[in-house]
Order: structure tokens, then C-alpha cells, then sequence
């Protein structure tokens, strides 16, 4: 397959630029700086210069599907965070890229009842609710908070989980398997999915729900 990946310097980005080419995928890896392209020609992906606040149409076009874990990061989140990704799951309508992988966050689901980060939340929220209305064949995944730590290569997965029994963290590199490989488990489309810390293999855990 080929596939875009938005926000695919980041720290998940780069995760999944890596793990997508060591799949055999052709990666298109979305920047918004041309410095960046040797980083991105260094993990596999060929660099596709553009910016989530501008028309991304010719981005999009051409690939398979599209992972977006892209973020602004706190400052921009109406550009970035809501309107950049509607952005993209419009283009994605226009261009006939039926597939799409959402990177959300734990929280989305209600914003108005997290203890903080409510102005972010309510950005991944339209997008996510954006996406879910729209006529692609998605996957929206939602981690608790990011670490930088090894790759376990599991996690835990459902629809609402129980964080009395799971922590609220998860390791990026494992975020970035479980979106590359919802790509690929069937189970996960049309699927809104949390997930954490765990001992559940990925794809085992995805091919569950
Ligand atoms: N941090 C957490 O604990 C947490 C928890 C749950 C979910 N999440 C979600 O996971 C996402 C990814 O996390 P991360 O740690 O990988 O974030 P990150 O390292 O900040 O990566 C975000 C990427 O988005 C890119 N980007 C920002 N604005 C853009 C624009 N206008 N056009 C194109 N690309 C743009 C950035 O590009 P530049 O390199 O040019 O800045 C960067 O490469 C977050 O944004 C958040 O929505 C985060």
C-alpha cells in the first residue's frame, strides 16, 4: 500500500514512517519544513512537502490510505488539531482515499468532562466526530498520555477502559504499531479505540475488539 502520513516527523510520526517501510509499505511522509526531507528519506518515506493549514489535496492524492498523527502542540489547535485534519478527511473524500487512521488522544470521547486540556480535547473531538461522519473506512485510536520509552510490542485495548486495572501511559513506539497495523486488522474499522498500557500483544489485542 501507499500511505500518507501526516505529522510524519513527530514522535509517533517517525515511528511510523520506520515501521511502515519495514512492512514493505511506500511511504509518503508529510512535512511542513523541506529541512526535514533527509530525515524522512533516512527511515524510508519519501518526503511530501505541505502544510495541514493550506489545501492538502495534492498530498493526498495518490495514496492508499492515511494515518494522521499530526498536532499542533497547543498552539494552533483549531488550524491544526480540528480544521487541518478535517482538511485532510475532506481531501481524502475528494481524492478516493477510502482509508484513514486517526491518532485522537484518551478524553476526546467527552471533553467537557476531562480536568484539563479541555480547549485541545474539544478540537480532537470534532475531527474524530468529523471522520466518523464521513463516508471513509476509518479507525480512530486514543492513547493516554505519551512516553518515549522501548517498544513492548503490547498494550491494552477496548472501547472504554478501566484505569483502576491499566496506568495512563504508553510508550510511542507502541502507539505507532497499533496505528500501522489497524491498517491491516479488520476489526479496528469503524472502531473507536482506547488504549494503554499492557500485556496484550498489538495486533492480538486489535484483532479482539
Ligand atoms: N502527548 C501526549 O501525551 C498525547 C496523548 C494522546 C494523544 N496525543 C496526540 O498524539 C499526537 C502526536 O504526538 P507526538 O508526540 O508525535 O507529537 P509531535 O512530536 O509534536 O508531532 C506532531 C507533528 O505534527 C506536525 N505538524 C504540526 N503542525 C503542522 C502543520 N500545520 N502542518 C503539517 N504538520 C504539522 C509537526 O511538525 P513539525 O515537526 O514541523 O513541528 C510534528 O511533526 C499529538 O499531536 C496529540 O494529538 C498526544
Amino acid at each position: 500500500m501507499t500511505i500518507l502520513v501526516a505529522g510524519a516527523h513527530g514522535g509517533v510520526g517517525q515511528h511510523i514512517v520506520r515501521q511502515l517501510t519495514e512492512a514493505g509499505h511506500s511511504v509518503r511522509a508529510m512535512i511542513r519544513d523541506a529541512d526535514q526531507a533527509s530525515a524522512m528519506e533516512a527511515l524510508g518515506g519519501e518526503p511530501v512537502v505541505s502544510d495541514l493549514t493550506s489545501d492538502v489535496s495534492d498530498a493526498v492524492s495518490g495514496a492508499d490510505a492515511v494515518i494522521f498523527a499530526a498536532g499542533s502542540g497547543g498552539e494552533k489547535l483549531e488550524a491544526v488539531d480540528k480544521n487541518g485534519a478535517i482538511r485532510t478527511i475532506d481531501a481524502c473524500v475528494e481524492q478516493g482515499v477510502n482509508r484513514f487512521v486517526m491518532l485522537s488522544s484518551i478524553g476526546a470521547d467527552a471533553p467537557d468532562e476531562a480536568d484539563q486540556l479541555q480547549d485541545y480535547l474539544r478540537a480532537k473531538h470534532a475531527a474524530d466526530e468529523h471522520l466518523k461522519a464521513s463516508p471513509l473506512t476509518w479507525t480512530i485510536l486514543r492513547p493516554t498520555r505519551l512516553l518515549n520509552g522501548a517498544a513492548k510490542g503490547t498494550a491494552a485495548f477496548a472501547t472504554s477502559l478501566n484505569f483502576d486495572e491499566h496506568p495512563k501511559e504508553i510508550d510511542r513506539e507502541d502507539v505507532a504499531a497499533a496505528l500501522v497495523a489497524s491498517l491491516t486488522v479488520s476489526e479496528t474499522e469503524g472502531a473507536v479505540i482506547e488504549m494503554t498500557s499492557g500485556d496484550t500483544p498489538i495486533r492480538e489485542g486489535l484483532a479482539a475488539l
